[in-house]
C-alpha cells in the first residue's frame, strides 16, 4: 500500500514538474535590455530611450514577436553614474538579456561595454558620442549616433568659418564625453583663434557664478561648452545675469527642451550641433506621428532609440538566435532602413553615414539652420 503511494507520489510530482517546464516554456519571452539614466537629473533623455524602444517592441509584439517569441523589455537606471552602469549591466548580463540598447552617456557605456562584451551580447547605444567606444576594438559594439571628432569639428567650422571668431573660451564638465567634445572642438580651431580661456565645472553644481566671472574677464566673442543640458542651460542663464553675452555654442547633450526650460530667455540664440532634423526625413513620418501619439513630443534621441531596438531585433530575427556573437555579426553586415534613413555599420560598429549640422535656439524652441 506504502510502495503504491509512493509511486503515485512520484507520478504526481513528475506530472507537476513537467507541466511546470511547460508553462514556462510557452511563457519565454526574448529579453532586451534598456540602460540609461532613468531617474535623476538627465532622467529626460532615459524616458526617451524607454519610449523609442518600447514603440519598436510594441511594433514587434503586435507582429508576432521575433522568433516566435514575445519580446520583453528590461529597463535598468545608470543614474549617469559610471559605477552605477557597471552594476547594471552585470544586472542586465544575469538577466540573459539578447542585447542592449543604450547607454546615453559616454562616461556609462565605455565600461559597461565590457561587461556587455564578457557576457556575450551586443549593445547598440543611440547617443554615445566619444570616439573611445568604438576605439576599443569589441565586436559586439555600435552607435547610431556620430562621433565626438565629427560634431567637435562641426562646431569649430561654424564658430571660425560662420561667426568669425578669433577670441574663444571652452568649458567642460569634467566628464569623458563632455571634456572629450571640448578637446575635439578646441583642436579643430586653427591657429587664427585664440582659446583665451579653457576650464571646467562639476557636474551636479549649481553656481557657476566664479567660472564665469573669470570668463567674462578674459572678454571670449564665443563660449562652447561641453556638457550636458542641467548645467548647460544654468550655464547660459547665469552667464547673462552677469552680463557675459557673447555667442554660445555646445553639443548633442544639450539639445533638449530642459535646456531652453532652465536656461529660459537666455538660451534664446544658443547654437547647438547635432544631426540633422527627422521632421524633414520622409522615412520619420509614421515614426514621428505613432510616437508623438504615445509618448508626446519626441526627444533628440527619442528616434536614435527607436531605430537602434529595430536593428537588434532585425538581427535577432535574420540570424535565427540570440547568439550574441552572431547577432553582432549580423549587425556588422546589414543594412538597416528606419526611421533615420539608411543605417549601416563600420567595422568597429559606427555608423557610416553621420552628419552633423548646426542649430540654434529661435523663439523658444531649437531651429535646424545649417544643413
Ligand atoms: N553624446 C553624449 C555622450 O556621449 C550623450 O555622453
Amino acid at each position: 500500500m506504502l510502495r503504491k503511494f509512493a509511486v503515485l507520489a512520484a507520478a504526481i510530482i513528475s506530472m507537476a514538474i513537467l507541466v511546470s517546464a511547460c508553462a514556462k516554456k510557452g511563457e519565454e519571452t526574448i529579453k532586451i535590455g534598456i540602460a540609461g539614466p532613468m531617474t535623476g537629473d538627465q532622467s529626460k533623455m532615459g524616458m526617451d530611450f524607454k519610449n523609442g524602444v518600447q514603440l519598436a517592441v510594441d511594433e514587434w509584439n503586435a507582429r508576432g514577436g521575433v522568433l516566435g517569441k514575445k519580446i520583453e523589455m528590461v529597463v535598468e537606471d545608470d543614474q549617469h553614474d559610471p559605477k552605477q552602469a557597471v552594476a547594471i549591466a552585470n544586472k542586465l548580463v544575469n538577466e540573459g538579456v539578447a542585447g542592449v540598447v543604450g547607454h546615453f552617456n559616454s562616461s556609462c557605456s565605455i565600461p559597461a561595454s565590457k561587461i556587455y562584451m564578457d557576457g556575450g551580447m551586443p549593445m547598440i547605444t543611440p547617443a554615445t558620442t566619444n570616439p573611445v567606444f568604438t576605439e576599443q576594438g569589441y565586436w559586439n559594439v555600435f552607435r547610431v549616433c556620430g562621433r565626438d571628432d565629427q560634431q567637435g569639428k562641426a562646431a569649430a567650422l561654424y564658430v571660425t568659418g560662420t561667426l568669425k571668431a578669433t577670441k574663444v573660451a571652452v568649458l567642460h564638465d569634467k566628464t569623458t564625453y563632455g571634456q572629450g567634445l571640448a578637446d575635439q572642438f578646441k583642436s579643430n580651431l586653427g591657429n587664427s583663434v585664440e582659446v583665451v580661456y579653457y576650464g571646467s565645472v562639476i557636474q551636479g553644481d549649481k553656481d557657476f557664478k566664479s567660472v564665469l566671472a573669470s570668463i567674462k574677464d578674459a572678454g571670449p566673442q564665443v563660449l562652447y561648452f561641453g556638457g550636458i543640458y542641467p548645467e548647460g542651460g544654468l550655464l547660459v542663464k547665469q552667464a547673462s545675469e552677469l552680463g557675459l553675452n557673447p555667442a554660445c555654442i555646445s553639443g548633442d547633450g544639450c539639445i533638449d527642451p530642459k535646456f531652453i526650460e532652465i536656461g529660459g530667455s537666455a538660451a534664446e540664440g544658443v547654437y547647438l550641433t547635432f544631426s540633422p532634423d527627422p521632421e524633414s526625413f520622409e522615412t520619420a513620418k509614421a515614426f514621428l506621428a505613432e510616437y508623438h501619439k504615445k509618448f508626446g513630443p519626441h526627444g533628440p534621441y527619442s528616434i536614435y532609440a527607436y531605430d537602434a531596438a529595430n536593428i537588434m531585433l532585425k538581427a535577432i530575427a535574420d540570424t535565427g538566435s540570440t547568439d550574441g556573437k552572431a547577432v553582432a555579426e549580423a549587425i556588422h553586415k546589414g543594412v538597416f532602413d528606419g526611421a533615420l534613413g539608411r543605417v549601416e555599420f563600420d567595422d568597429k560598429g559606427d555608423n557610416k553615414i553621420a552628419n552633423y549640422v548646426i542649430w540654434q535656439v529661435k523663439e523658444g524652441r531649437f531651429v535646424q539652420v545649417t544643413n
